[in-house]
Parts: structure tokens; sequence; C-alpha cells
């Protein structure tokens, strides 16, 4: 009976970590579902995908970037040649999910 309480901790703690762990999983997969849409035409996404514009650096190559810091990649995705950021249609909440990506496959 004495080792309940921690269990209960023990499995809430789980728990919450599975799910921010999940939240994340879920962010990354929507991102590169997004970067595929909006951003592959330049940019090699993933790896199985070939070079598509020589400036425009693959995401693992930006990703691997201790230099590319999140307002970094927001700035970068603000300014041309990134006509297509000011879509509509790539909101703040894509463009967070789109860092989740490039930060899930930086190792
Ligand atoms: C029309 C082609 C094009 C599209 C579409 C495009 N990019 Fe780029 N991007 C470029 C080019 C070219 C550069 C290099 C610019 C430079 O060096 O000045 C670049 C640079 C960047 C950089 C700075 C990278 C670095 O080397 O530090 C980031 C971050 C970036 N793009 C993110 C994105 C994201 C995210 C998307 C999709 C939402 C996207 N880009 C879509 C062409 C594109």
């Amino acid at each position: 009976m004495k080792m309940r309480p921690i269990g209960a901790a023990m499995a809430v703690a789980l728990c919450a970590g599975a799910g921010a762990a999940q939240e994340a999983a879920d962010a990354a997969a929507a991102g590169r579902d997004l970067a595929e849409r909006w951003c592959a035409a330049c940019h090699a996404v993933a790896d199985d995908q070939p070079v598509a514009a020589d400036a425009a650096r693959p995401f693992a190559a930006i990703a691997a970037d201790p230099a590319a810091t999140d307002a970094g990649l927001r700035a970068a995705m603000a300014t041309p040649p990134h006509p297509a950021m000011t879509d509509p249609g790539l909101t703040e909440d894509a463009m967070r999910k789109i860092i989740v990506y490039i930060r899930s496959i930086g190792g």
C-alpha cells in the first residue's frame, strides 16, 4: 500500500511525457506534410527527395546548423525568396509545425 501514491504519481508523469511526445510526433508529421506542399519546390525537405534548387539548402542541412535558430527560420520564411510564405494558407501554426519537423530531422 505504501507504494501506491508513488506508483500513481509515476503513472501520471509517464502519461504526461507520452502525451507531449505524441504531440511532438503529430506536429512533426503535420509539418512534413506542410513542408512537402509549401517548401519542396525548392528545398529537399526529406532525405528521399532529390535536391530541387541549388541555393535552397536541404532541410537536413538547416536542421544540422546550430546557427539556424527558430527565430532565424521564421525570419527566413518571411523574407524573399519566399513569396509563397505570404499566402494566408501558411499560418503561424503551420510555420510552427514545419519548424518542429525540421527539428525532428536534426538528430
Ligand atoms: C521558391 C523557392 C523556395 C520555396 C518554395 C521555399 N524556399 Fe526557403 N529558400 C529558398 C532559397 C533560394 C533560399 C536561400 C536564400 C538565400 O540564401 O538568401 C532559401 C532559404 C531558406 C531558409 C534559410 C536557410 C538557411 O540556409 O539557413 C529557410 C529556413 C527556408 N528557406 C525555409 C523554407 C520553408 C520552411 C519553406 C516552406 C514553408 C521554404 N523555405 C520554401 C527558396 C525557397
